[in-house]
C-alpha cells in the first residue's frame, strides 16, 4: 500500500503480545536466535565465558557488555557476509560478579577488587566481529582479520577544532591529542564512507573525587553533572579521580569514529560534533553532498544538535572522507511554537560565543558545548535519545524518552506534557527537504504511553501496540520506522520493553504494533537491518537488572537467567537476529 510519498509503509507481521516474562518473544513466523552473548569468544584462543576465572585478559577478548548500538557494514554489498559493530556501553557488576547482592550501583560506586575494575574497562568500549549466514543462521567468523575490541583503555587520537586544547592536556597527554579509552558508548551510526560513529555518553559516572577548591573547571563539570560516581575506577586509576586529574573529563563526551575494517587504526574524538551526552550519530547526506549528522544529548531539559560537514562525501574514495568530521558546523535546534524551527550554529563569535562569555576560541565552545547552547537560546528537551532521517523523505525522527522533571509552568509546543513519564517522539522536515538547511517544520508524531496516560496513537493501535520511552529507532529498506525502548517496565506497565513499527505515512500514520520484546530487567537497543530487510538485529541490553529500586537483583539472584538459564551463568547481555522463517523481508 502506498503512503504519503508513495512508499510500502504499512506493516504485515502479527502482533506479539505486551507483557513480560525471563524470555525474549518474536512475532509468529519469525525466528529469533542468539547471535553473540557477553564473554563468547571473539578470537580463536579466547575462552568461553567462566565468571569463576573472569579476567581482564580474557574479557578483553571476548565480546563485551551491555550491547548498545548495532550497525551492519555489508562485505561487498552482502546481506548474509558483513561486519557487525557494537557499542558495549556500560558494566552491571552486581550481575557479572558474585558476592555484591543487596548493593545498587545507584547508592554509588560497588566496592570492587581492582581485578574486578579491570574486568569492567575490558568489558566497556566496542566490539567489530564479522559475521556469515549459512543455510539461513548467522555465525560469527572466529579468526577473522577485522575482529577487534575496543575498551576503555584503546589508545584514541582527539581529532578536529578542540584537539590540543590546554583544556584537554593532563600530566598523562601534555599534548592534549592523545587519550585512552572510550566509556559508556551508547548508540551511534555509520557513515556512508564504511566508518562506525560511537557517542560518549555518561561519562561523568566514571571520575570520582572533587576538583580542587576554585579550580577553572568547576562551572563546566557542574554542568555535566560530575560528582555523582557509579564507577570505582578512580581508586586505582588516577585519570578517574577528579582531585588528581580535573581535566580528563574534557577527553570524554565526544563522538568517535572508528575504521571497522582496519583493526590497526586508531579510533578518533571527532571535538567539531560537540561534547555532550551523545546518544546517536546517525547521519544523511545534505543535497549538495555535504554529510549531516544528527546529535541527541540524552538529558532532561537538553538539546538535539546537528553537524553539518564543510566538504562532500566523495562517494568514490575512503580515503578522501577519511578527516571530513573535524571541520563544519554544529548546530542546536529551536523548536517554535508556529511548528517553524531554526538551526542555531555554534559558532565562536556568534550569537555571544565570545571571549565576554567564557569562549575565547571555538575548541572552548566545543568543551563546554552545553553552555554556548544555553546561550544561543536553544529549545530544552525531554531527553532526546536517537535520531535518525528517513532517506525516503528526508523527514527526522526525535527519540523524547520521558522528562519527569518538567514542571506544568515548563511546557513548551515540542515539549507540551508536564512530568513526562513516557516520553514523545518529534518528526521534522527540513527546509526544502535538504539536511543542511537551517530551517524546518516541525511536529509532535505522537504522545506515548498508555491510553490512559494520555497518549496519542491512533485508534486502529491496539492495547498491545502502544509503548512508552522510546529510544532508539531505525528505518527500514522501505522506508519504515522501528522504534526500540528503555523503561516501560519500571513505570509498572505490566509489558517488558521491546521493538514497536510505528506508521508515519498515510491513513495509518500514528499506529504503532508490537514485534519483539525483551525478558525481564532488560531494555531494548541495536536495532538494525541488514540492506535487504531479511534480517533484523536486535540488542537485548541488561536483562536480569532490577526493575525494583528496593530489591537490587545480583548474580546469584538475577531477575532472569536469559539466554543460557543455566544456574551456573548470571544471564548475559545479548545481540539477537530476527529472520523470517523459510525466508524472506521483515514484514
Ligand atoms: Fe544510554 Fe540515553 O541511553
Ligand atoms: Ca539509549
Ligand atoms: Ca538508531
Ligand atoms: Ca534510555
Amino acid at each position: 500500500e502506498a503512503g504519503a510519498a508513495g512508499l510500502a509503509s504499512s506493516f504485515d507481521f502479527s502482533e506479539i503480545e505486551a507483557g513480560s516474562d525471563e524470555t525474549h518473544h518474536v512475532a509468529e513466523g519469525y525466528d529469533a536466535d542468539i547471535l553473540l552473548r557477553w564473554g563468547d569468544p571473539l578470537f580463536p584462543d579466547a575462552p568461553a565465558l567462566d565468571p569463576a576465572t573472569q579476567s581482564a585478559a580474557t574479557q578483553a577478548r571476548q565480546f563485551g557488555y551491555n550491547n548498545d548500538f548495532v550497525g551492519y557494514i555489508p562485505i561487498e554489498n552482502s546481506s548474509a557476509h558483513g561486519l557487525l559493530v557494537v557499542n558495549h556501553e556500560y558494566t552491571n557488576a552486581e550481575l557479572m560478579f558474585p558476592g555484591l547482592a543487596t548493593l545498587s550501583r545507584k547508592n554509588g560506586p560497588l566496592p570492587l577488587s581492582p581485578a574486578q575494575i579491570a574486568v569492567e574497562i575490558a568489558a566497556h568500549g566496542g566490539s567489530v566481529v564479522e559475521i556469515r549466514r549459512e543455510g539461513g543462521k548467522w555465525q560469527p567468523v572466529l579468526g577473522s582479520p577485522y575482529t577487534r575490541r575496543i575498551t576503555a583503555e584503546t589508545p584514541m587520537e582527539i581529532t578536529g577544532p578542540a584537539a590540543g586544547h590546554p583544556r584537554l592536556q593532563t600530566a598523562e597527554d601534555p599534548t592534549g591529542r592523545l587519550v585512552r579509552g572510550t566509556i559508556n558508548n551508547c548508540s551511534g551510526g555509520l557513515t556512508p564512507w564504511g566508518t562506525w560513529l560511537s557517542g560518549e555518553e555518561n561519562f561523568h559516572y566514571y571520575f570520582q573525587g572533587k576538583l580542587p577548591e576554585g579550580h577553572p573547571e568547576a562551572r563546566n563539570a557542574k554542568r555535566y553533572g560530575l560528582g555523582a560516581p557509579q564507577y570505582s575506577w578512580g581508586g586505582v586509576h588516577e585519570r578517574f579521580d577528579l582531585a588528581r586529574t580535573p581535566r580528563e573529563p574534557n577527553r570524554f563526551g565526544w563522538v568517535v569514529e572508528i575504521d571497522p575494517f582496519d583493526p590497526g587504526s586508531v579510533p578518533k574524538k571527532r571535538t567539531a560534533l560537540g561534547r555532550v551526552k551523545h546518544e546517536g550519530a546517525a547521519g544523511i547526506l545534505a543535497r549538495d553532498g555535504r554529510y549531516v549528522v544528527y546529535l541527541g544529548d540524552d538529558e532532561r531539559f537538553d538539546y538535539v544538535y546537528k553537524f553539518v560537514t564543510a566538504g562532500r562525501v566523495d562517494p568514490g574514495s575512503r580515503a578522501a572522507n577519511r578527516d571530513l568530521l573535524d571541520s563544519g558546523t554544529l548546530y542546536v535546534a529551536r523548536y517554535d511554537a508556529d511548528g517553524t524551527g531554526t538551526w542555531l550554529p555554534l559558532v565562536h563569535g556568534q550569537g555571544g560565543l565570545d571571549a565576554a562569555a567564557g569562549f575565547e576560541s571555538q575548541a572552548e565552545v566545543l568543551i563546554e558545548t552545553r553552555r554556548a547552547a544555553d546561550r544561543l537560546g536553544a529549545t530544552r528537551m525531554d531527553r532526546p535519545e536517537d535520531i535518525e532521517a528517513n532517506p525516503l523523505t528526508n523527514r527526522v525522527y526525535v527519540m523524547l524518552t520521558n522528562n519527569g522533571k518538567r514542571t506544568a509552568d515548563q511546557v513548551d509546543a515540542a515539549n507540551p506534557r508536564p512530568n513526562n513519564a513516557f516520553g514523545h517522539i518529534v518528526e521534522m522536515m527540513p527546509d526544502d527537504a535538504d539536511h543542511a538547511a537551517t530551517g524546518f517544520r516541525w511536529e509532535v508524531l505522537v504522545r506515548c504511553g498508555s491510553p490512559a496516560a494520555g497518549a496519542t496513537f491512533s485508534a486502529e493501535t491496539s492495547a498491545n501496540g502502544w509503548f512508552g520511552m522510546p529510544d532508539n529507532c531505525t528505518v527500514d529498506g522501505r522506508g519504515r520506522l522501528w522504534i526500540a525502548t528503555d523503561g516501560n517496565s519500571r513505570k509498572a506497565t505490566g509489558r517488558a520493553d521491546g521493538i514497536w513499527a510505528l506508521e508515519t505515512e498515510g491513513p495509518r500514520r500514528g499506529t504503532a504494533r508490537h514485534f519483539f520484546r525483551v525478558p525481564v530487567g532488560a531494555e531494548m537497543c541495536g536495532p538494525c537491518f541488514t540492506p535487504d530487510d531479511q534480517t533484523f538485529f536486535v540488542a537485548v541490553q541488561h536483562p536480569g537488572e532490577s526493575e525494583d529500586e528496593a530489591a537490587p537483583a545480583s548474580f546469584e539472584q538475577p531477575a532472569t537467567r536469559w539466554p543460557d538459564f543455566q544456574p551456573n551463568l548470571p544471564p548475559r547481555p545479548s545481540i539477537v537476529a530476527v529472520t523470517r522463517k523459510g525466508s524472506g523481508k521483515i514484514a
